[in-house]
């Protein structure tokens, strides 16, 4: 008979799309000895995230077995961080974990802090640092020497130089290329598929090719 595992059960927060993608990485990665999800949307409760995933009410659980990891899966960076604070506070025995998906490409000199999820085929290289709660989204790219701060979303496809910083709950479009010792500001929006080619300040909203400050857009 098999020792039972020590492995931490995961508890995916965000029951959407995203959600989605964090407990498939999860699964994949072998990492969790299970997965569950929750969600602040009464609608969600008793449905499944995945197959074998179940959906449960934020208020079960404190009633789930040691040792427990939790992982926020919300696309939107200043909410993502807000409930990582708020069930932190609320359930202070699960760790906040970091999910990589078996398929992405981490260089061993990366460093990765809590929280973080690097879904498949993205590639993080040497030196690369991650803040706590960034997602690096499908097939990303954020290349030697990177620091992305805590908080922010490297969408699907984006590319980032070397060198290149992200400031704190900054969304990098999807598609877009930012060239390498280049400067995206804290609580900056990159649009989809631009070319940044110069620093994108704090709170700005840029888009196009190459990148230029988007007038009344919502960063
Ligand atoms: C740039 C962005 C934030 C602007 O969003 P918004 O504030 O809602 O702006 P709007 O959609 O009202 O568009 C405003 C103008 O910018 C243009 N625009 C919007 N996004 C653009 C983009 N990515 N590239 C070029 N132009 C863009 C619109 O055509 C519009 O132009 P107009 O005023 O001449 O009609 C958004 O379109 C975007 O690209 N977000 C990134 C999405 C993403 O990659 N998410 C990750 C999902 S996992």
């Amino acid at each position: 008979m098999s020792a039972p595992s020590d492995k931490p059960l995961l508890i995916v927060f965000g029951a959407g799309g995203h959600g989605r993608v964090a407990a498939d990485a999860a699964l994949c990665s072998g990492a969790f000895r299970g997965v569950v999800a929750s969600d602040r949307n009464p609608a969600a409760w008793g449905t499944a995230l995945l197959p074998g995933v179940p959906v449960l009410a934020p208020e079960a659980l404190a009633d789930l077995p040691a040792p427990l990891a939790l992982h926020v899966a919300i696309g939107n960076n200043p909410v993502r961080r807000q409930e990582a604070d708020q069930l932190r506070a609320g359930l202070p025995q699960a760790t906040l974990s970091t999910i990589v998906h078996p398929h992405a490409s981490v260089a061993v000199t990366a460093r990765i802090a809590p929280g973080c999820l690097i879904t498949a085929q993205c590639v993080i290289g040497p030196l690369a640092e991650l803040g706590a709660g960034v997602i690096v989204n499908h097939g990303a790219v954020v290349d030697h020497d990177c620091r992305i701060a805590a908080w922010a979303h490297i969408a699907p496809g984006a590319k980032l130089g070397g060198a290149v910083r992200v400031g704190e709950a900054a969304l990098v479009g999807a598609g877009s290329t930012v060239l390498r010792n280049l400067h995206v500001g804290r609580n900056a929006t990159l649009g989809a598929g631009a070319v940044l080619l110069q620093d994108l300040p704090d709170d700005q909203a840029w888009a196009g090719v190459p990148a230029r400050p988007l007038q009344g857009a919502s960063a």
